[in-house]
């Protein structure tokens, strides 16, 4: 097992976590609840102790899922959560990032009655709130930190300035944005940015959302209730989507010359790039789990790592639709 530290917290965990999202939304209808308790509770016993999801995850329904998954099983997890987005509670349309100290009472006590939990070990302000000086935010969070209701802060998708101004008010143990082969837009700023700071950067879709896995093709494309099929997902839109699947026969190749799965090719490269990297491939099947596990015994030499450097450039279309990427380094 490859553990490491998030941040300079003394919260140590295994470098390849779990996201949670895919198990109540997004990708795809909802896992039915006994098998999502199931894979959780196998995850716990494959040794993941990093678990992710959020508020808007389902609307609370991914927390209180994971509240069920782990009753009597708290200190046995290391349970991250989110704020800070708001959604229409009837339609479920997104109305904006509230970054107020109300807010984030109102999220935090939310968090906690369905994680069945009085604690969050990382709590991280999901999208940053624009209209608002993240000092106000992090100021308010710190106070949450003293009260004993978070152990630890973290951003998601936040600048390089930001982080620092962030740092300033209190130390931000991780930083969670997207990171992969074919997503490498935060090297420059974010990620030089948390090396000076002590930070994690804790890498979600490290599987840029099952493409790099190699499981798609043109015949088999993410189905129509999924966010990858609408117009939220510019590399899977058509045209892109058939440039971008001739990148990943690059990572192909190179798993098959390893005699692995392209999964863990993909994984053992976001966990080659630092040692303040950790990743969470989401997943909803206990057979890509323990997929996604053995890409800790994965090396990659020299000259897989040059072949896959050269993806990120010739891959079509944005990480998300153009409105979406305002809140995206931001
Ligand atoms: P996110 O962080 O948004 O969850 P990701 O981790 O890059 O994105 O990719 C998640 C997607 O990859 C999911 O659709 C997941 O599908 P399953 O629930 O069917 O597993 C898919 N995925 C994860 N691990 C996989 C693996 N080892 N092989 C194939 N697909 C996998």
């Amino acid at each position: 097992m490859l553990t490491r530290e998030i941040g300079h917290t003394g919260i140590f965990v295994n470098a390849i976590g779990l996201g949670c999202m895919g198990l109540s939304e997004f990708y795809g209808p909802a896992t039915d609840k006994t098998d999502a308790i199931k894979l959780l509770h196998t995850a716990i016993e494959g040794g993941v102790n990093h678990f992710d999801t959020a508020e808007m995850y389902g609307m609370g329904a991914n927390e209180r899922l994971l509240g069920e998954a782990f009753e009597g099983k708290r200190d046995k997890v290391v349970i991250a959560t989110k704020w800070g987005p708001t959604r229409d509670l009837e339609t479920g349309a997104f109305t904006g990032v509230d970054g107020s100290e109300a807010n984030m009472r109102r999220a935090v006590e939310n968090s906690l009655k369905f994680l069945r939990t009085d604690h969050i070990d990382l709590y991280y302000m999901h999208r940053m709130d624009q209209t608002r000086p993240i000092e106000e935010t992090v100021g308010a969070m710190a106070k949450l930190v003293e009260e004993g209701k978070i152990r630890a802060i973290g951003l998601s998708e936040a600048s390089a300035e930001t982080l620092r101004r962030a740092n300033a008010v209190h130390p931000i143990a991780a930083l969670q944005s997207e990171y992969s082969i074919f997503s490498r837009d935060i090297e420059d700023g974010p990620l030089k940015a948390l090396e000076d700071i002590g930070g994690s950067l804790v890498a979600y879709s490290p599987l840029g959302r099952g493409m790099l896995t190699g499981r798609y093709s043109r015949e088999n494309k993410p189905g129509e209730m999924d966010f990858r099929s609408g117009a939220y997902s510019p590399r899977w839109a058509e045209g892109a989507f058939e440039a971008n699947l001739a990148l990943v026969d690059e990572i192909t190749a190179i798993a098959a010359a390893h005699k692995v799965n392209a999964a863990q090719i993909a994984l053992a490269w976001v966990l080659g790039r630092g040692e303040n990297i950790l990743t969470i491939p989401g997943t909803t099947k206990a057979a890509n789990l323990a997929v996604n596990l053995g890409a800790a015994e994965v090396t990659l030499s020299a000259d897989d790592i040059a072949r896959l450097d050269t993806l990120a450039d010739k891959v079509q279309g944005l990480r998300y639709a153009e409105a979406q990427m305002a809140s995206i380094n931001a």
